[in-house]
């Protein structure tokens, strides 16, 4: 069974597809088999990995309303061990073509159903708003990730994304999990990062990751050639840093299935 991991911030432009696509790339370098969803209309985990989205078998679109089989929709991508269920523009529409379906936040949970036993992890990509997409992404994952930007405003709307989290628990009985907050874009040469990675320390205490991802100018060029990072400069301190995220999850769920066995 995957690990399904929702990457959700309501919040744009903090790292969430570019820690999808990355963290996605580095577990796969890691051997593990992935699958990212793009389930943002904007498309840009599909860019980002260098898929065209034209002449797409099919999209996330299609799974989520025409009920399309996922395997019938899933990409290769560059990276062996990593595949891509895309999306474009079209996805827009899920949230109104959805709106009167009485399972219409368990969509994506039960189309994927079938293709979960594929992939040792599932990451989710979601857009940039806590609309049917995004509840449809948690209600799918085992666990959310949070990147959260170290700027003065960082906490901003983390409580009504906490209140959703606790909705999905709560109202439809889905035990989901906060995998971890991951502090994004980090310069640690400015008093400002350091105060805003205090202050979310003190608020979300262990929850908050080891790793940080640094700002990074090739992390930035990287979606724009259509390549992880990893493939782009696997030297540069971004590549490192996802690196070592997907070491510090690979360790903390090897320990967490270790202790479950004993
Ligand atoms: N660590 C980083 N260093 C420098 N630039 C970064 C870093 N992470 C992301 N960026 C850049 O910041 C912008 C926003 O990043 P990204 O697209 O990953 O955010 P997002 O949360 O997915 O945005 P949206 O909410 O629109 O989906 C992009 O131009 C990206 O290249
Ligand atoms: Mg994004």
């Amino acid at each position: 069974m995957a690990r399904t991991i929702a990457i959700a911030n309501q919040k744009g432009g903090v790292g969430k597809t570019t820690t999808a696509i990355n963290l996605a790339a580095s577990l796969a370098a890691n051997d593990a088999t992935v699958l990212l969803i793009d389930i943002d209309p904007q498309g840009n985990s599909t860019t980002g990995l260098g898929v065209k989205k034209d002449n797409l078998p099919g999209t996330t679109y299609d799974v989520l309303v025409s009920a399309l089989p996922a395997t019938a929709c899933v990409v290769p991508t560059q990276l062996p061990g990593l595949s891509l269920l895309p999306a474009d523009r079209n996805l827009v529409a899920a949230n109104l073509d959805l709106v009167d379906a009485d399972d219409r936040h368990n969509r994506l949970r039960t189309q994927i159903a079938d293709v979960n036993s594929n992939y040792d992890y599932i990451l989710i990509d979601c857009p940039p708003a806590l609309d049917l997409l995004t509840l449809n992404a948690l209600c799918a994952a085992d666990t959310v990730l949070i990147p959260i930007q170290c700027e003065f405003f960082a906490l901003e709307g983390v409580s009504q994304l906490m209140d959703t989290i606790e909705r999905v628990q709560e109202s439809f009985d889905h035990p989901l999990a906060i995998e971890g907050i991951l502090l994004t874009m980090f310069d640690d040469r400015t008093n400002l990062t350091r105060q805003v990675a205090d202050d979310l320390k003190a608020f979300f205490k262990d929850d908050v990751l080891n790793t940080v991802i640094p700002r990074s100018v090739r992390l930035a060029e990287a979606p724009s050639h259509g390549q992880p990072i990893l493939l782009y400069d696997v030297r540069s301190k971004g590549a490192e840093s996802y690196i070592k995220l997907a070491k510090e999850l690979l360790a903390k769920h090897r320990a967490a299935a270790a202790h479950a066995a004993s």
